[in-house]
């Protein structure tokens, strides 16, 4: 169950070897979370987290085999959890792939698993979730949006269009599960120096894991549906979104 400040008890991360995901878990850790599982493909990688997270205070960690694109074996992994544990007052969604936009704007098969991995197979693991959380009466959904979703550039259009595709999905699942109990928390985060953006050189306002992780972890405990990192972003995009489209062409970064 959740303490008066939202944090819970018990934690699922959906793509548990994400630099961000792991970096919330050790923050909820450390504050009052007990309980984690870490859905993952090969789970074995993450034994090593699993032994740091034990004497941080986690009494039960659990490493799952779970791989989001294969979305009917992903819901039948989400719902075992469910029925493992009981309650699990919070799933992180943070599996997720950037691709190579050289590849997949000319390689339709490419660009196909990139739309996937971060909005079908994304949709679907957070649908059999919030299914579990209504059931329960309660929980709280962490998306790992961006803001290359909130408007499309050129330079990233196959993984800005997935993210736009799954932010706008819970946006509007968001407000369908008003009065339920669940909510569905949407972090946009810039450009975050972690595994995923290793190889490219950071953009303005760039970030690390920990920095989205606090934020992450401030949101749980507000009420607002989204979270910007860093949060300058958010009025960044909001003038961004109503650029004329000749003058947003230009902008480089
Ligand atoms: N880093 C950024 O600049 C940035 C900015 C905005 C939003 N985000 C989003 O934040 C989330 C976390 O990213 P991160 O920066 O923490 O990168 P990361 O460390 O690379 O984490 C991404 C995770 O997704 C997992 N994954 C990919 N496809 C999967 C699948 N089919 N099934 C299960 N797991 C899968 C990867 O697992 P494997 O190790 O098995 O590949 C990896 O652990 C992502 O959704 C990303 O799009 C990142």
């Amino acid at each position: 169950m959740q303490n008066a400040l939202g944090a819970g008890q018990s934690v699922l991360v959906l793509g548990g070897g994400s630099d961000i995901g792991l970096a919330t878990v050790r923050r909820l850790v450390a504050d009052r979370t007990r309980t984690v599982v870490l859905a993952a493909r090969s789970p074995q990688r993450l034994a090593g987290v699993a032994a740091e997270l034990r004497p941080a205070g986690a009494t039960t960690v659990e490493l799952v085999d779970w791989d989001a694109d294969d979305t009917d074996t992903s819901v039948q992994v989400i719902d075992a959890v469910f029925d493992t544990y009981g309650d699990i007052d919070l799933v992180l969604v943070t599996a997720g792939v950037l691709g190579d936009e050289s590849v997949t704007q000319r390689v339709p098969a490419e660009a196909v698993k990139v739309l996937h991995t971060n909005f079908v197979a994304a949709a679907a693991a957070i649908l059999a979730t919030v299914n579990r959380m209504r059931a329960q009466g309660h929980g709280t959904v962490v998306v790992l949006s961006s803001v290359a979703g909130e408007r499309v550039r050129a330079d990233n259009l196959v993984y800005g269009s997935s993210k736009a595709g799954l932010d706008g999905f819970c946006q509007g699942l968001a407000d369908s599960l008003v009065g339920t109990g669940v909510r569905v928390l949407v972090v946009r985060p810039g450009f975050v120096t972690t595994s995923m953006t290793a190889h490219l050189q950071p953009r303005p306002m760039a970030t690390t894991a920990d920095a989205v992780a606090a934020a992450i972890v401030a949101g749980i405990g507000g009420n607002a549906p989204t979270v910007w990192v860093p949060g300058k972003l958010r009025p960044v995009m909001a003038a961004m979104r109503h650029l004329p489209r000749p003058v947003f062409r230009r902008l480089k970064a």
